[in-house]
């Protein structure tokens, strides 16, 4: 492909189900030029064109397999990568999804995904990352990541999974995804190696799925601490339950580097809104103390199906966030502290759009369409940007020799690993450590 050599290589991709454009952010934070985002909800389409990049995102139901109309869409800009992944209902868990297994389209969760393979088939890029929810490892023992795999090869891309803590990549959030990255060139796949890390981490956190992503922890030496929540939003205006401030000053300064990342070329606060609290929300948001949570509440103010928990399980519910920690994952319902880790750690309520957006690395000038409902959606769905980032940039040396043929340095210390990996080992891959060998290591029991 002709290229100019005065101009950096900025190879092109191309995010499906794409939301507001976490994912694509990432991607073009680390070089890449965003050809297109499809997703089937117009608010997040709205915010994507109007925050990531102008005329590229497209309304469609990817149900729909007439490609046609993509191919139109791109007009002749055909990606270098194809990235993001359907939700996890985008998957019976019975497999079913590979062309040598029979797929089972009978099932429309699959509709989604094997349109998925058959669209980047049409495509051609040379490298995709498929991104999605940690637990697809677990469904049906391993199966349909292994079916997912496999459906891939089936069209010529070598993949392998990997599960990645955003907080390990300068996210100030504990929050997993599953990437697999993939290729349809025999070289190694590369994953970013870990900057950030906590040798205690796990120590006052439970975590779903913990021992599957022990991540840059134990020799946290070289790495970067963890970044916390003040660290990420300190810096932004007290606000009361119900209220909501646009387009005002600053109070200060920006405290911190990952404070003045988000707020490069923003010059007032958007969307700093917190929604009214439920009662019990409201008395967990006056009366505990940070790191506290639901079991530090006399049961008898609780809603019934509190009864109902173990005491030791579910300790991120109804919980205060602390000051000197990441937060946990932010979903869609942050408003709502009942339902995960989102009451503010010195504030009485939940935490706001803009802070919800900066922990997921939305940068301030971002501004998200729709209701706040919707804006919620895109924020909760959303792959935090610097992990998105992370991935990017250890792909980008392979995606523009794959591409280009032109050899550049990479940005990031990445981890190699063989796409040719047997079934048995894939389900055991490790996330990267910084210094990590290769893939007998990575994939050591
Ligand atoms: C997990 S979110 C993607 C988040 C995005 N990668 C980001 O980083 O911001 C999944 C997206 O899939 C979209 N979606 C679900 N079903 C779809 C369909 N049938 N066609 C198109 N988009 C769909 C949803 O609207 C949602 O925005």
């Amino acid at each position: 492909m002709a290229f100019d050599s005065r101009q950096p290589i900025r190879p092109k991709v191309l995010d499906l189900f794409c939301g507001a454009g976490g994912l694509a952010l990432g991607f073009q934070q680390a070089g890449f030029e965003v050809v297109g985002g499809i997703d089937h909800s117009e608010h997040a389409v709205a915010s994507f064109d109007a925050n990531v990049a102008a005329g590229t995102g497209m309304v469609r139901d990817l149900r729909d397999e007439d490609f046609s109309d993509i191919a139109a869409f791109l007009d002749g800009n055909s990606p270098d990568v194809v990235v993001g992944g359907p939700s996890c209902q985008g998957f019976s868990t019975s497999g079913g999804l590979s062309r040598a297994k029979g797929r089972d389209e009978s099932d429309p969760r699959n509709r989604l995904f094997t349109n998925y393979v058959d669209l980047v088939e049409r495509l051609a890029p040379s490298w995709v990352v498929f991104e999605n929810v940690p637990g697809l490892l677990l469904y049906n023992q391993g199966r349909v990541a292994l079916e997912i795999v496999q459906a891939f090869r089936e069209i010529g891309f070598n993949l392998v999974p990997m599960i990645l803590l955003a907080a390990d990549f300068g996210s100030p959030q504990l929050r997993r995804r599953l990437f697999f990255v993939g290729s349809s060139t025999d070289e190694e796949l590369p994953f970013p190696a870990a900057t950030h890390g906590d040798a205690d981490l796990w120590r006052n956190y439970s975590l779903p799925f913990a021992h599957l992503s022990r991540i840059g922890h134990g020799d946290s030496g070289e790495l970067t601490p963890h970044i916390t929540f003040s660290e990420a939003c300190g810096d932004l205006p007290v606000l009361k339950e119900g209220e909501s401030l646009d387009g005002v000053q600053y109070p200060c300064a920006p405290q911190t580097a990952y404070q003045r990342l988000m707020r490069s070329g923003s010059t007032a606060v958007l969307q700093h809104t917190a929604s009214e609290l439920a009662e019990v929300d409201r008395l967990a948001a006056t009366t505990l103390k940070q790191g506290e949570n639901w079991r530090n509440i006399p049961l008898e103010k609780l809603p019934d199906r509190f009864k109902r928990i173990r005491p030791y399980d579910a300790t991120t519910i109804l919980k205060r966030l602390s000051d000197d920690r990441p937060t946990y994952t932010i979903t869609t319902k942050f408003n709502e502290g009942t339902t995960g880790a989102f009451i503010h750690p010195t504030q009485p309520r939940t935490l706001s759009i803009r802070e919800a957006a900066r922990l997921q690395g939305f940068p301030d000038t971002f501004r998200f369409a729709g209701s706040v409902n919707q804006m919620r959606q895109q924020i909760g769905n959303a792959v935090p940007v610097p992990l998105a980032r992370a991935v990017a940039e250890a792909i980008l040396p392979a995606v523009v020799k794959t591409a280009y043929g032109v050899e550049v340095e990479g940005s990031r210390d990445t981890v190699l690993v063989n796409g040719n990996l047997k079934p048995e080992d894939i389900l055991k891959l490790k996330a990267p450590r910084k210094n990590a060998k290769k893939v007998a290591e990575l994939a050591e029991g």
